[in-house]
C-alpha cells in the first residue's frame, strides 16, 4: 500500500481524526464555521494523498489537487482555491484560514495517538531522520521531538501568521 493511502487510512491524515483537529482548530483561531461548505473543504482536503507515493516529495506536494477539484465541482471556482491553498506549496506565501487550520491542528492531535499513527504509516521516516543505529525506541524519541518542534513552532508563530483579506472567507 502507498504511503499516501496509509496516510489517509491510519496515518498523519486519518481521514475522520485530521478533518476533525483541523475543525477544532478553525474553531479555535477563527469562530464557529457555521457554512457547511467549509465543512466540506476540511473533509477532502487532503483526500489527493491517496495512492501518493511520498508525503512531501513530487507526487505528495499536489495532494490538494484532488481536493480542490472537488469543491471546485460543488461550489464553483473561488473554492477551488480555497482548497488548494491550504498548502504552503500552492499559497505562495498567502496563508489562507484552511491553512491556518490545517497547520494549527497539530495542537489538537495529541502525541498519543499522533505518533501510533506516523509509526503504523511510515510516515515518520519522511518527517526524521533515521540513522542506521537508530532503535525502535530512538524512532519513537524523535517522532515525539518533531511533534512538539512542530506544535511549539505553530504556537510561536501564530500570531506572525497573516491571513490574506482579499480571501472570499
Ligand atoms: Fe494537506
Ligand atoms: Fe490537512
Amino acid at each position: 500500500m502507498k504511503i499516501g493511502t496509509k496516510s489517509l487510512l491510519f496515518g498523519a491524515h486519518q481521514f475522520i481524526l485530521h478533518p476533525f483537529f483541523v475543525f477544532l482548530s478553525w474553531w479555535r483561531q477563527f469562530g464557529f464555521p457555521f457554512n457547511p461548505r467549509i465543512w466540506v473543504a476540511i473533509i477532502v482536503h487532503d483526500w489527493g494523498y491517496w495512492g501518493a507515493e511520498d508525503i512531501d516529495g513530487l507526487e505528495g506536494k499536489v495532494h490538494p489537487v484532488v481536493g480542490a477539484k472537488i469543491t471546485r465541482f460543488l461550489f464553483g471556482r473561488d473554492w477551488l482555491e480555497f482548497t488548494l491553498q491550504h498548502s504552503r506549496y500552492f499559497s505562495k506565501g498567502r496563508i489562507n484560514k484552511l491553512c491556518a487550520a490545517d497547520k494549527g491542528s497539530l495542537c489538537f492531535d495529541h502525541w498519543l495517538i499522533y505518533i501510533p499513527r506516523i509509526l503504523l504509516s511510515g510516515e515518520v521516516y519522511e518527517f526524521i531522520k533515521k540513522e542506521d543505529t537508530d532503535t525502535y525506541f530512538c524512532v519513537i524519541m524523535k517522532a515525539y521531538r518533531f511533534w512538539k518542534m512542530v506544535k511549539s513552532a505553530w504556537i510561536e508563530n501564530k500570531n506572525l501568521i497573516k491571513i490574506n483579506e482579499d480571501f472570499i472567507l
